[in-house]
């Protein structure tokens, strides 16, 4: 099989806005949640995204037979050596709702200086044409911005309410879906990866 004859692909993700603005662009091939085959969790046991991206798409892969797509994304804070990162969804332990791994972030950096709270958004995907594909295709998308004082807004979820962004003076939380979208860490990687994986299904032979 090239990879031009993959029709469906299962992403290893239940998130529909991802499925509908993966779908968008991959015209020929139908894109499927790993909800809908009862794909098992997978243990995200890298120390990178890029590794917990991988063992993601691996995992649907093997269990569906069919190519998959995974991201794996999180907030890097300078001022904590790269924490909270792939530990992001459970910094305050596994279970953690966002207010709480919110509220350890903000205690974490209560003695650090506002000019140091420096920090970004990172989401890493990864297309596999199977479980064994060697040569992954990887995208990769960078928001920066900077820790807040304490949360705002109301949209978005996880880390959003702390999350400064320069060019639009307020926290991700205050932006709508679409201008978030448009210029967050998993818009640039989506855009980067089908980017790709259009140019592949083109060329391949
Ligand atoms: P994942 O599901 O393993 O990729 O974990 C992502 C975690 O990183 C989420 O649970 C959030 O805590 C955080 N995160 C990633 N992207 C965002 C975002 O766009 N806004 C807020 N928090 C995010």
């Amino acid at each position: 099989m090239t990879i031009r004859d993959a029709q469906q692909i299962v992403l290893a993700s239940g998130n529909p806005g991802k499925i509908r603005e993966i779908q968008a662009i991959l015209k020929n091939q139908t894109i499927i949640a790993q909800s809908q085959f009862n794909v098992p969790e997978a243990e995200e046991t890298g120390t990178t995204f890029v590794e917990n991206a991988i063992i993601k798409a691996r995992n649907a892969a093997e269990f569906c037979k069919m190519p998959a797509i995974a991201d794996d994304s999180g907030i890097v804070v300078d001022a904590l050596g790269g924490a909270p990162g792939v530990i992001s969804a459970r910094y305050a332990g596994v279970g953690a709702s966002d207010s709480e791994n919110l509220e350890k972030l903000l205690n974490d950096l209560q003695n650090v200086p506002e000019e140091q709270k420096t920090a970004r958004f990172i989401c890493v995907m990864v297309f596999l044409q199977h479980a064994n594909d060697p040569f992954p295709i990887i995208a990769q998308g960078v928001w920066e911005g900077q820790i807040l004082p304490a949360p705002v807004g109301e949209n978005g979820f996880g880390y959003d309410p702390v999350f400064f962004v320069p060019g639009y003076n307020c926290a991700s939380a205050q932006l709508s879906p679409e201008v978030k979208n448009s210029i967050s860490h998993r818009g640039k990687a989506l855009k980067q990866l089908t980017a790709l994986m259009e140019n592949i299904f083109k060329t391949a032979i």
